[in-house]
């Protein structure tokens, strides 16, 4: 029989109309997608829908559960966020801490999936500090962040044509090879 296409979840990016950390979170996605992927976004606004995480209150809203069950589900993950202050979003780590609710699970947090992070900052220190913090929140979940993180330099580069494509090839080069790697432990293979 057939195995079922591998699910990835996307989640992040920001309020902004065409947001770079989005948008990229979706070009890693498209290309799983183009692998054989079911994929599912959580982008800014929807991340926005959700609570503040309270510990103390185990009600949850729909938007809760989804994101919840999205990730309970899958086989991969992307995580995207802008640079903020030399760290990542406030957004995107609400969002993270409401993924506790896995960690009664037998498959607990990220356990065994690869997690590609995507960040974008307007220098290339918050680059650096931002994408390295997110590997440290992926260990600290039992993920495996990929060896290919993306971290692009919103005032240096610029990764998207008038259409919205990515026309920086070391960038899509990146996007390419972090979705490869995400698809190939997805799929438990030998890249
Ligand atoms: C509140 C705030 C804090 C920011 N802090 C930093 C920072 O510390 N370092 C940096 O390089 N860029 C910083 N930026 C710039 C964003 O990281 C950059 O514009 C990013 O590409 C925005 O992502 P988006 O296009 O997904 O909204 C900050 C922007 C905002 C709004």
């Amino acid at each position: 029989m057939p195995d079922r296409p591998k699910r990835i979840v996307g989640l992040g990016g920001t309020f902004r109309q065409a947001s770079s950390s989005e948008r990229l979170v979706r070009a890693v996605l498209a290309q799983c997608a183009a692998m054989g992927a079911e994929t599912a976004m959580f982008d800014g606004p929807a991340l926005a829908r959700l609570p503040h995480f309270n510990p103390e209150h185990p009600d949850r809203t729909n938007e809760e559960r989804a994101l919840v069950e999205a990730i309970r589900a899958c086989d991969g993950i992307v995580i995207g966020s802008p640079g903020y202050h030399g760290g990542y979003s406030g957004l995107v780590k609400n969002a993270v801490d409401l993924l506790e609710d896995l960690r009664g699970d037998a498959r607990v947090y990220f356990d065994g999936r690869p997690v590609g992070l995507v960040v974008t900052a307007a220098g290339w220190q918050a680059c650096g500090t931002t994408l390295s913090a997110l590997r440290d929140v992926v260990h600290a979940m039992r993920g495996w962040p990929t060896p290919v993180g993306i971290a692009v330099n919103s005032v240096e580069q610029r990764p998207f044509g008038p259409d919205g494509a990515i026309i920086d090839e070391a960038i899509a080069g990146a996007i390419h090879a972090q979705a490869r790697q995400i698809m190939a432990f997805a799929m438990e293979t030998i890249i």
